[in-house]
């Protein structure tokens, strides 16, 4: 009994590379920088080996580093020298990410995405402003009497704080926007805000579909953006849904994002497939923080080869739709291909 087809025929070396359906270009990767205004020296991020939150005055070299590898593009998170109630160093003038944003813009020709969210800002550590009575009280009592997914955050307060973050980074000279908060309307409220201060010609890569991942544990350490109280169960998506993905993504479509990114990507690549799938507009996906470190964790202990399971997992979120990713192995990758 003979196979009438063989596909093994395709497998040969010289051959394979050929009919190869998906490539991996450093080009199409984006790496993440910490930027810190507590410190004057270089912190080792523990959960995420080879990251480092950079003091301001590193940033410059930090992204150097980048750009050496052949990753073109950076997106910026910052770590404020202070935090408050509504997280106002986020849009103030000399905010670690706007000064950092003007140095990395005049000193070289990387491609700055700057995040835009009040996580890393606000002292409670939620991604917005507090509805009044969302905060426990000191003995761990919700003083409104919530149960703990109630609606913490005001999303519409939030949104004008939204609008001034966006700005100042776009004033500080940010190619792209990438507002993280899923705060309803964020988009619409951004791209207005952008228009109206002459930044029409700088584009908004939302997070359009960002779960509420166990998956963003080591992120959270990195930029010291932990909620303190409760979690971000009432703003971010239930991981068990896609169709619902599908609508929020049409609904940052409709406001203007040019670019729809989902978070994270492995645990999601159905949704990466269906947004690509279902949109005319360039897909980002985020390879988070957790994915990096599990990965990092088993090969520490020898488990796994790390430089064939990045490469593998950046392809197959590629394969999946992605045009563009966020990833923490940006360098390491960019550097073997
Ligand atoms: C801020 C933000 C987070 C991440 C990116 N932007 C944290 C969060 O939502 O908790 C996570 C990135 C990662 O885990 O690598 N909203």
């Amino acid at each position: 009994m003979h196979p009438s087809e063989r596909p093994r025929r395709l497998r040969r070396d010289g051959l394979r590379e050929l009919v190869s359906e998906t490539d991996l270009a450093a080009s199409d990767l984006v790496a993440p920088v910490f930027v810190d205004a507590t410190t004057e020296e270089r912190v080792p991020i523990e959960s995420m080996p080879g990251h480092e939150r950079v003091p301001l005055d590193d940033a410059v070299e930090r992204v150097e580093e980048v750009l050496a590898t052949g990753v073109e593009a950076v997106i910026l998170f910052g770590i404020p020298e202070s935090k408050d109630e509504r997280g106002t160093r986020a849009w103030a003038e000399d905010g670690v990410i706007q000064r950092a944003t003007r140095a990395i813009t005049d000193a070289t020709d990387a491609t700055v995405i700057t995040d835009v969210c009040l996580c890393e800002y606000t002292e409670h550590g939620h991604c917005g402003v507090l509805e009044p009575g969302a905060r426990p009280d000191a003995d761990g009592e919700d003083p409104a009497g919530h149960e703990e997914a109630t609606l913490t955050v005001d999303n519409d307060v939030t949104l004008d704080l939204l609008e001034k973050i966006a700005t100042s980074h776009a004033d500080a000279g940010a190619d792209v926007i990438a507002p993280s908060g899923m705060i309803d309307g964020m988009v619409g409220a951004i791209r207005e805000a952008l228009d109206a201060a002459g930044h029409d010609a700088v584009p908004i890569m939302s997070y359009a579909a960002k779960y509420e991942s166990a998956f963003y544990g080591p992120f959270r350490d990195a930029a010291d953006g932990a909620p303190s109280f409760g979690d971000r169960r009432h703003y971010q998506m239930d991981p068990a849904n896609a169709e619902e993905a599908e609508r929020e993504v049409r609904l940052d479509v409709e406001q203007g994002a040019d670019v729809l990114m989902v978070k994270p990507a492995l645990p999601y690549l159905d949704v990466v497939r269906r947004v690509d799938d279902s949109f005319d507009r360039p897909v980002a996906a985020y390879n988070v923080s957790g994915e990096y470190a599990m990965l990092h964790a088993a090969a520490e202990q020898g488990w796994l080869d790390l430089d064939d399971v990045a490469m593998e997992s950046l392809l197959s979120i590629k394969r999946a739709g992605a045009d563009l990713i966020v990833t923490y192995f940006a360098e390491d990758v960019a550097r073997r291909l």
